[in-house]
């Protein structure tokens, strides 16, 4: 008898779990995320569900032979840095029990059905988000993503090997995939505002993240008078107020989350400050009005400061508008709200590639989320997989 959502939610539960924040700490082909991922095959060997893995650790778990028109559903097990327990992980155990959900009511498919995981869907690691499922579907090559480095210096080949995963391309993990559903805790109010446990999304915000180098000239803090510097650290910070005024002013939003300074001494003006900007718009004119406001308003600030300035995209999403008419007919007849997310997802990748893709959300009391106290009750995510479960139904059962 496999494991129920609540015994699956409490397995999960230490896995890469901080005990100071209680957040989660669970980056790409590193241990805790790899303890995720066996977990994962051990979970679909448990259901009979036959395993077809990628070069990356992107994981399709079958229920019938992989096939044209099959269903896939899924979502990702690695986390921001001190992320939550739901983003992400919701998604897959719910496909999982959604399995198990239909079995109970006696259903089988007529069209292959897969529960999928993709890696490094956060990009946390190695700064390109949904670097599995851009790889997967060829959104991006390997010779590109090969050579990214993460924190420490570690190319993504080198990451790989140490996980056991030889990296090289392969499309073949999603040939046949005609349908795509991702189950997703919610990342905002807007269902609480509804009074609604469920919800379908319409689409997402076009997105991307900006790596600011500012570079100065390191000197002594006391003797250097405050006229004679270039001082880096002057122009970011200047830098992230334009920012959030920019984001504010239209109605987007713009972020500096991260933040590297050399050589972060406290009594040296740094010589190098690097600076994330993540920014989202409503439309890809209005992320490009966003992004070159900001930019242009560093780089005056920088010829004011006597610093330099280097701005290199690392991760650019496209707007995704899901299939309207399998958003509508999942959604209509059930009242679930539509709605649309500033968050990005795998979906909005697969959805880009061609697959007609629906994303179901799950109510988040707070709203909050990439924190340790992002939530959804237990009832609501009961009511997630039993949703998922007759979306499967429909989608992966005989045609009308
Ligand atoms: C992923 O969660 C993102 O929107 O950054
Ligand atoms: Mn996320
Ligand atoms: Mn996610």
């Amino acid at each position: 008898m496999p494991d129920a959502f609540e015994t699956m939610w409490s397995d999960l539960a230490p896995v890469g779990r901080s005990a100071s924040s209680g957040g989660y700490f669970r980056q790409p082909w590193l241990s805790a995320e790899r303890e995720l991922a066996a977990w994962f095959e051990e979970q679909c060997g448990a259901r009979g569900l036959s395993v077809s893995r990628d070069a990356v650790g992107n994981v399709v778990a079958w229920w019938g032979s992989p096939g044209p028109g099959a269903v896939l559903t899924g979502s990702h097990l690695d986390s921001v840095l001190d992320g939550g327990a739901y983003d992400g992980p919701l998604g897959v155990v719910s496909a999982l029990a959604a399995v198990d959900a239909l079995r109970e009511r006696g259903f089988t498919p007529s069209r292959p059905l897969g529960v999928s995981v993709f890696v490094e869907e956060e990009g946390s690691r190695f700064g390109l988000a949904c670097l599995g499922s851009r790889l997967a579907t060829g959104a991006v090559s390997w010779d590109t993503a090969r050579s990214l480095k993460d924190r420490s210096g570690v190319s993504l080949e080198d990451g790989l090997s140490s996980a056991g995963l030889s990296g090289s391309p392969d499309l073949a993990l999603l040939e046949g995939v005609g349908t795509f559903v991702e189950l997703h805790v919610e990342q905002g109010r807007d269902l609480v505002d509804r009074s609604a446990a469920v919800g379908v999304a319409s689409g997402i915000w076009p997105h991307g993240r900006y790596r600011y180098e500012f570079t100065g000239s390191a000197d002594h803090a006391g003797t250097t008078r405050m006229e004679d510097r270039a001082d880096p650290m002057l122009t970011y910070a200047m830098t992230a107020l334009a920012a959030n005024k920019q984001a504010r002013l239209a109605g987007e939003r713009a972020t500096f989350g991260r933040l590297e300074v050399t050589p972060n001494s406290t009594n040296s003006v740094p010589s190098r400050v690097t600076a994330w900007l993540d920014a989202r718009a409503s439309s890809a004119r209005a992320l490009e009005d966003l992004v070159g406001a900001i930019e242009r308003q560093a780089s005056e600030r920088s010829s004011r400061d006597g610093t330099s300035l280097v701005v290199t995209p690392e991760s650019v999403s496209g707007s995704v508008e899901f299939s309207p008419g399998l958003a509508a007919r999942l959604a209509g007849p059930r009242g679930w709200p539509v709605i649309p997310t500033a968050a990005g997802h795998d979906a909005g990748i697969l959805s880009a590639a061609g697959i007609p893709t629906a994303m179901l959300f799950v109510r988040n009391p707070t709203g909050v989320s990439h924190s340790p106290l992002e939530t959804a009750s237990m009832d609501d995510c009961l009511a997630g997989v039993s949703a998922l479960a007759d979306v499967l139904a429909e989608l992966a059962g005989d045609p009308a």
